[in-house]
C-alpha cells in the first residue's frame, strides 16, 4: 500500500470511528478547521496529560498557566508578529487561486526529485543485484541534469528568502515554468507578503482602535506573565512556564488534514535561564523532548532532527523534531533558543522592567529563554498514523480476513477496557456491570452487549482499546473472565480480582513518565 493510500485510510478511519470530523460538516465544512469526536477528544486529552505531567510533575521548577487568547494589540507589535509574521503569496490571474510562493517552489522541487527517484527505480529493476545506486546517481545524465535543476532552484530560493526579495521569488516561479494546478496557466501576479494573524474587534468600537488579534502562538501569553509568575510563585532561575492552548493562523496552504490547520492547539514551555547558559539548556531540552517522544515506543526511526539554517528573528539556535508522517518527514515540534528577545521587546514596549535579580551574581538581567513548542494536533496525527495497522488474520473457519487495529500506546488509548458480556441474559450483563462499576473510577471503560463477540472485538480494535473483558457463564461460577490483548489478540483466563492490577500496569501514565525520567 502506498503512503498516499495509508493517509487516505487514516483520515477516513478518523472520521468513521469518531476521532476527527470536518468542522461544520453539514454546511460542507470550513477549510482547515476540524472538530474532535468522542474518541478523538479522549485521545487528545491523554496526550495533553502526558505532556503536562512530564513538564509539571517531573520538574519542580516548572509551573503551568492558562492565559487568554485575546491580548493587548501592542503585544504583537513587540513580538514582531504584526510586522513580520508573513507568508509570501502569489495569485494566478486565470484561476483566481492564491498560493504560497514557497510551497509552489517546494512542490516543483519535489516533482523533479520524483523524476530522479523514478529513474533509480527503473535502473534498479533493469540491473537487478548488480545495481549500484550511488554510482548511478553520480553518472546518469538525466539524473545529473535534474539534480542540477534542484540545486540551482534551492540556492536561488534561499538567497531570495534571505534578502526578502519578492521579485526574485516571482522570477524563480516564472523561470521554472511553474503552472497553476487549477488553470494550468503561468499568468501570475507579483508576490506579496500576507500577514497570518486573524483580527477581530473588541467592544463596541468598529474602527482600527478596537482591532485585536487571535493569538498566533501561546508563547506570548507566557512572556507577558513572566513577572507575575516569577514574583507570586517566588520562582528562582532556571524555571519554566508551560501552557496548553489554542492558536490561530490564517494559513493559505491548509492541507494534509490536521497537520496544518487555521485553528489549532499548542503545548509550549518557556524555560527562563541565566544569559550565557542558554546553549547548555538548549541541549538539555532537546534531549528531554526526544526522550518524551521515544518513550511512546512508536519506533525510534520515525524521528529525526532538523536544524534550522535560517533562524527566526528571535533565535540564536533552533531545531525541529520531525516525524515520519504518511506524507514524509515533517516538523512535529520546535526547540528554540529565543535569547532575551521577547522579554526585552515587552520591556521596551510596555515600559515595565522585566528583569530578574540573581542573588548569586548580585545583579539584575533579562533572562534568556529556551522554548519547546509542540503542536497538539500534529502530535495527535503522529500517534494516529503510526497506530493505524491492517493485519491479515485467519478466522476460525480457516478463511482470511483483514483486521484494522489502532496500536495506540496503551496509556494514551481513548478507552482502556471494553466490558463485553457474551450474552444479554442469564445474569451475564449484571455480572459485567459489577466489574465495570469496580473499574470505572480509574479507567475509561466501555460497555457493549450488541452483536457477536467477534464484531465487538473488531470495533474495539478499531478505536485502539488495549483490553477486552469477556464475561461468560463460567465467570458466574469461578469469578473469572477472558482477558483479550489488543495487539497480540492473546486471550487468557483471569480472576476478576486481578483485573485492575493487570490493566493498570499497562495503561498507567506513570510507566510512560518513568521512561521519560530514566
Ligand atoms: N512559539 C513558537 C512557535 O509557534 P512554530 O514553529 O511556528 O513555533 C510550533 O509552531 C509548533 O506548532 C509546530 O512545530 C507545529 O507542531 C505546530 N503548528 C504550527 N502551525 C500549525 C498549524 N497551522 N496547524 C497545526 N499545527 C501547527
Amino acid at each position: 500500500m502506498g503512503n498516499d493510500d495509508i493517509f487516505k485510510k487514516v483520515t477516513a478511519h478518523a472520521k468513521e470511528y469518531g476521532f476527527v470530523f470536518q468542522s461544520s460538516e453539514i454546511y460542507d465544512g470550513l477549510s482547515a478547521v476540524y472538530d474532535y469526536g468522542q474518541n478523538g477528544t479522549l485521545l487528545k486529552n491523554n496526550i495533553k496529560k502526558y505532556w503536562l505531567d512530564a513538564m509539571v510533575l517531573l520538574n519542580e521548577n516548572i509551573v503551568t498557566i492558562d492565559s487568554a487568547i485575546f491580548m493587548h494589540p501592542t503585544v504583537w507589535k513587540a513580538s514582531g508578529h504584526a510586522d513580520a509574521f508573513n507568508d509570501p503569496l502569489i495569485d494566478n490571474k486565470d484561476s483566481k487561486k492564491r498560493y504560497r510562493a514557497d510551497v509552489l517552489i517546494e512542490d516543483y522541487r519535489e516533482k523533479i526529485q520524483k523524476k530522479i527517484d523514478k529513474e533509480v527505480t527503473k535502473a534498479a529493476k533493469r540491473f537487478g543485484d548488480a545495481f549500484d545506486k550511488a554510482e548511478f546517481l553520480k553518472t546518469n545524465g538525466r539524473v545529473l541534469a535534474n539534480q542540477k535543476k534542484i540545486d540551482e532552484l534551492t540556492n536561488s530560493f534561499q538567497t531570495a528568502l534571505e534578502n526578502d526579495d519578492l521579485a526574485a521569488i516571482k522570477q524563480i516561479i516564472v523561470e521554472a515554468g511553474i503552472v497553476c494546478p487549477i488553470s494550468g496557466s503561468k499568468n501570475w501576479t507579483d508576490v506579496r507578503q500576507f500577514n497570518l494573524m486573524f483580527d477581530t474587534r473588541i467592544g463596541s468600537v468598529s474602527d482600527e482602535s478596537g482591532k485585536i488579534y487571535l493569538r498566533p502562538e501561546t508563547a506570548q501569553g507566557i512572556f507577558v506573565n513572566y513577572l507575575n509568575v516569577q514574583k507570586t510563585g517566588r520562582m528562582k532561575l532556571p524555571f519554566g512556564i508551560a501552557q496548553i492552548g489554542k492558536a490561530f493562523r490564517n494559513e493559505i496552504v491548509a492541507r494534509q488534514f490536521i497537520f496544518r490547520m487555521r485553528e489549532f492547539e499548542q503545548m509550549e514551555m518557556q524555560f527562563f535561564v541565566r544569559p550565557g547558559e542558554e546553549k547548555k539548556w538548549y541541549r538539555f531540552w532537546k534531549e528531554k523532548r526526544e526522550k518524551w517522544h521515544k518513550a511512546l515506543a512508536m519506533g525510534d526511526e520515525k524521528y529525526r532532527w532538523h536544524d534550522h539554517d535560517k533562524l527566526a528573528r528571535y533565535a540564536n539556535a533552533a531545531s525541529d523534531i520531525e516525524f515520519d508522517f504518511p506524507f514524509g518527514f515533517k516538523e512535529l515540534e520546535g526547540i528554540h533558543s529565543r535569547t532575551d528577545f521577547d522579554l526585552s521587546q515587552h520591556q521596551e514596549f510596555s515600559g515595565k522592567k522585566l528583569q530578574y535579580y540573581d542573588p548569586e551574581l548580585q545583579k539584575s538581567y533579562v533572562p534568556y529563554v529556551i522554548e519547546t513548542s509542540l503542536g497538539l494536533d500534529r502530535m495527535f496525527l503522529s500517534v494516529l498514523s503510526s497506530a493505524y495497522t491492517e493485519e491479515v488474520i485467519e478466522k476460525a473457519d480457516g478463511k482470511k480476513d483483514t483486521r484494522v487495529v489502532l496500536k495506540i500506546p496503551a496509556p494514551l488509548a481513548p478507552v482502556k477496557v471494553a466490558i463485553l458480556p457474551l450474552m444479554k441474559k442469564d445474569g451475564l450483563p449484571e455480572f459485567a456491570r459489577k466489574i465495570m462499576d469496580n473499574l470505572k473510577f480509574d479507567l475509561n471503560c466501555r460497555y457493549e452487549e450488541k452483536d457477536s463477540i467477534g464484531k465487538r472485538y473488531r470495533r474495539q480494535d478499531a478505536i485502539g482499546t488495549p483490553f477486552c473483558i469477556t464475561i461468560d457463564h463460567q465467570s458466574l461460577i469461578n469469578n473469572d473472565v477472558t482477558l483479550r490483548y489488543r495487539d497480540s489478540m492473546k486471550q487468557e483466563r483471569v480472576s476478576i480480582l486481578d483485573l485492575p492490577s493487570i490493566i493498570k500496569l499497562k495503561t498507567n501514565m506513570k510507566n510512560l513518565l518513568k521512561k521519560v525520567e530514566a
